[in-house]
């Protein structure tokens, strides 16, 4: 077992922390505050090469593997994690997916300009009644020969008006259950696709979640990724990479937190001496930095599953579980640690809280990655 990083591994992390303390620190409060879409800082990262980190360079990605993608992933998100998400459902949903289901045609019409940044993509799974239990698809895709009619609506889509590219999947035959899904490459400007209201989110607000709205779209019978009926295992496989990706995420807020947590500390004074000094704060850190350990190693493990193409979905649902979880918590305590200030803007503990709360919800709730963790248990 090798704890180490690789040189390489060192530059990509140094690289995105460089760019997001430069870039990205500036105007997070303002982008949040009002909602504003990341778009110079998003351009940047696509010329920077973080876009398509794990896409081979032959589609325009770097080529690199799990492991760059995640340490990246962190520094982003330590600081910015509404630039983050995009970021993250471009590579590991989009980019990915495509990578390694697409045709040589998908892959040179939709995924060159994906994973080299000049373009956004999307992933819409879930509707309106199908979130968790995503087998239920109401979005329908009629085969009529040459192409398939879409219909239906997807609700909290990423970058669902920014983006220009859109995996959307849609029940070509009920009977067959979630054998009968598809999953299909549908571009913005398609006659019948129309993006609905921006969400208005309590955290990673600068990022803009929509509904999709699909009447009578034609999509050509050549978007379709992979075999008939492969649409659901499609989603499946490529979420047990996005959940790395978030993971990831978590683990960035997370350690963003107890950062300012242990400034905060050295530096404030109360009763006397710099509250560090204070056991009720020292336990408190020596928790968060226990914890954030535990949930980077849990990361560090299914990424490398992925990377050893082993079977990685039970790595990535713990991995997930524990790095929200923890996310979640110590933030909040960074929070506490600060007292009044954690409750204020300035102080940016207060938005990584409530970016934490989006962890244990998007890319499957922790209670889904429970029900995969525990079936992965039960099943042999
Ligand atoms: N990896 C690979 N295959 C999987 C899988 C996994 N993690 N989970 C299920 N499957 C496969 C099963 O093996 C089975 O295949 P076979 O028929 O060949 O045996 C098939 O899928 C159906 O499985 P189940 O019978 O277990 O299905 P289910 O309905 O009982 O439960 C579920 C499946 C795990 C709960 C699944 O519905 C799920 O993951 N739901 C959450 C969906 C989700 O994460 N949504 C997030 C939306 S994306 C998003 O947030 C994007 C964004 O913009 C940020």
């Amino acid at each position: 077992m090798d704890f180490n990083l690789t040189e390489e591994h060192l530059m990509i992390k140094q690289a995105a922390k460089d760019f997001a303390n430069a870039e990205l620190l500036e105007g997070v409060i303002e982008r949040d505050t009002n909602a504003i879409f990341p778009a110079k800082q998003i351009q940047q990262m696509g010329e920077l090469g973080f876009m398509g980190m794990m896409t081979s360079e032959k589609y325009g990605g770097g080529g690199m593997d799990t492991m760059s993608y995640i340490l990246a992933m962190e520094e982003i998100c330590k600081i910015d994690s509404a630039a983050g998400v995009v970021m993250s459902v471009n590579n590991s949903l989009v980019c990915w997916g495509l990578d390694k289901y697409g045709t040589e045609a998908q892959k040179e019409k939709y995924l060159t300009p994906l994973a080299s940044g000049k373009k956004i993509g999307a992933f819409a799974l879930s509707e309106p009644e199908a979130g968790s239990d995503a087998t239920k698809q109401r979005t329908t895709a009629v085969d009529m020969g040459d192409y398939y009619l879409l219909n239906g609506t997807k609700n909290w889509i990423t970058s669902g008006k920014n983006a220009s590219t859109y995996l959307v999947v849609a029940h070509t035959n009920p009977e067959k259950k979630h054998k009968g899904i598809n999953a299909f490459i549908v571009e913005k400007g398609t006659p019948g696709f129309e993006i609905g209201a921006k969400e208005d989110k309590m955290g990673m607000r600068a990022s803009d979640t929509h509904s999709l709205m699909f009447t009578d779209v034609k999509v050509p019978k050549e978007n379709r990724i992979g075999d008939d009926g492969f649409g659901f295992k499609f989603a499946m496989n490529t979420l047990n990479g996005g959940r790395i990706g978030i993971a990831a995420q978590a683990l960035g807020i997370a350690q963003g937190a107890l950062d300012l947590a242990v400034k905060y500390a050295k530096e404030r004074k109360a009763f006397g001496t710099e509250i560090g000094n204070h056991q009720a704060i020292a336990f408190k850190l020596s928790e968060m930095e226990s914890k954030v350990q535990a949930a980077r190693l849990l990361i560090y493990h299914a990424a490398w599953m992925k990377d050893q193409k082993k079977d990685f979905s039970h790595a990535s649902a713990i991995a997930k579980y524990m790095a929200a979880e923890t996310a979640m918590w110590v933030t909040t305590e960074a929070v506490q640690i600060h007292g009044g200030y954690g409750y204020v803007k300035e102080y940016h503990v207060e938005r990584l809280m409530r970016d934490a709360k989006l962890t244990q919800i998007y890319e499957g709730t922790s209670e889904i990655q429970q029900i995969v963790i525990s079936r992965g248990l039960l099943r042999d």
